[in-house]
């Protein structure tokens, strides 16, 4: 953003670009989406992203792309191995990252996987700030636990608490103590994405690494959206604000050992990688590469996505690109949150989250607030968000649910995708659907199949709702 002083004295932040291609986008009437959502099993995961208007599902792999990228992508250099686009995205990782290594992957969990499979055993512990659904699920595959430690703030979402995504210092040196030889590693997500995009601090980051160097266990993050926790330390933390969001990013990048992004969210590509300054880190993890995922110089990337990736990691630093979004998602939040929404505060990245227990007191946990209201809000119109919440945890060994502290609807903001106009429709169907909240009933899933009884014949409640023309 371009940040200059208003007219009355306060700040104005204005984008610093400009929009040269556009996607035409529809809004599907009322019925039909009552009838896409009913054939989707009520699932949004399972629309057809034509019969949606605003799809905010999520950021990944569907971020608005520069020119520069588009141009990047038409002269990479297509070859199997020893690919020069290789060694040009290497270079950015180092410019960017600091990291001297780099382990190309076809997307995030592919990187999971690779860092379970070297270092998780059966047994091993993860202590972590939160999970996300595929880390954990790679720590199970591999035989190990994660250990959830973030700070207290973090699952009260009326807090504002600056850092929602710290890890409890405490607690964490209490495992180390205890039970250092079953920590395969200590794991930070940067914009913890289940806690409702909520930041790390560049002070908790510090002495988290301080404890993994008193007690030799390698620190992994998780810097899929780091470009957002670098722009929140420079808006929160003291001593940050004047400093330039390059040089916060390799800061706080600097205190892991090993370093992993899947590339679908801040470089704005399809992708990911992992990166180490470790000779013998990057070693154990790149023999893995070429039966999991393609050639080490390419690792299951076409060489367009590295070139698009390589200005990508260059952008995710430049003021004038950096933060749209979050002032988009700022905005939201706070308008629902002045009308009594119970939404995650403070405003932080990937989307606006709201409590789906409180939104919709009387459906029980049992009954799925989280995936009933999401698949209101498709109905009530047409905006795809995510469930965030039971429905997408893993049932645990005996096929019983497992409920997490957070049961939240996910209202993702892509990068530079949407406008002002979308984010003020988005609040009005919001309020729309909370001042008729009754007519949401909750829906019942069996294991295998989905077998909701959410909204039919309480559709009456939705009349109306299509667009007044066309
Ligand atoms: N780590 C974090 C923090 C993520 O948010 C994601 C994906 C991954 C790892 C996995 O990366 O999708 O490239 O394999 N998050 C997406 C989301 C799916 O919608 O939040 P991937």
């Amino acid at each position: 953003m371009i940040v200059v002083r208003s007219r009355g004295g306060g700040e104005l932040r204005v984008e610093g670009y400009r929009v040269r291609a556009f996607e035409r986008i529809d809004l599907p009437p009322v019925d039909r989406r009552l009838k896409a959502i009913r054939e989707a099993g009520w699932n949004t995961f399972q629309l057809r992203a034509d019969d949606v208007f605003l799809d905010m599902l999520t950021d990944s792999g569907v971020n608005a792309m520069s020119t520069s990228q588009l141009a990047a992508m038409m002269s990479a250099q297509d070859a199997y191995a020893g690919s020069r686009t290789f060694y040009e995205f290497a270079e950015a990782v180092e410019e960017i990252l600091g990291f001297r290594y780099v382990v190309p992957v076809h997307q995030g969990r592919a990187a999971e996987h690779l860092i379970a499979r070297v270092f998780v055993r059966e047994g091993s512990i993860v202590p972590m700030n939160y999970h996300f659904t595929t880390t954990k699920a790679h720590i199970d595959l591999a035989g190990g636990r994660v250990v959830e430690i973030p700070v207290r703030e973090a699952l009260d979402i009326k807090s504002r608490y600056p850092f929602k995504g710290d890890i409890d210092v405490a607690r964490l040196e209490e495992i180390l103590r205890r039970e250092r030889d079953r920590v395969a590693f200590v794991r930070i997500e940067a914009i913890a994405n289940l806690l409702g995009g909520q930041p790390v601090s560049m002070k908790n980051i510090r002495e988290v690494r301080e404890l993994c160097d008193r007690y030799s266990v390698p620190l992994v993050l998780d810097g899929s959206m780091v470009d957002w926790n670098a722009y929140f330390i420079k808006e929160r933390e003291p001593g940050y604000g004047s400093k330039r969001l390059g040089d916060i990013l390799k800061e706080f990048v600097s205190y892991s050992d090993i370093f992993y992004m899947s590339a679908r969210k801040a470089p704005a590509v399809r992708g990911g990688f992992i990166a180490t300054n470790s000779r013998e880190v990057y070693e154990r993890l790149v023999v893995h590469v070429p039966v999991y995922e393609g050639f080490p110089t390419y690792g299951g990337m076409s060489t367009k996505e590295m070139a698009a990736m390589a200005v990508g990691l260059r952008e995710m630093v430049d003021e004038n690109l950096a933060g749209s979004e979050l002032e988009l998602i700022k905005y939201v939040v706070e308008e629902l949150d002045k009308r009594g929404i119970p939404v995650v505060l403070p405003p932080g990245g990937l989307g606006v989250h709201i409590e789906a227990s409180s939104f919709l007191p009387h459906v029980p946990r049992s009954a799925y607030p989280a995936g009933s209201l999401a698949a209101a809000l498709y109905i009530a119109s047409g905006v795809r968000s995510m469930e965030r919440g039971a429905m997408s945890m893993d049932r645990d060994r005996d096929g019983r649910e497992v409920y997490p502290e957070l049961e939240l609807v996910r209202i993702a903001f892509p990068r530079r995708t949407y406008l002002k106009s979308h984010a003020d429709y988005v609040i009005d169907r919001v309020l729309w659907l909370y001042e008729h909240r009754d007519v949401v009933k909750g829906a019942e899933v069996g294991i295998r199949t989905a077998r909701p009884k959410v909204l039919p014949g309480k559709a009456r409640g939705y009349r109306g709702l299509g667009r007044k023309t066309g």
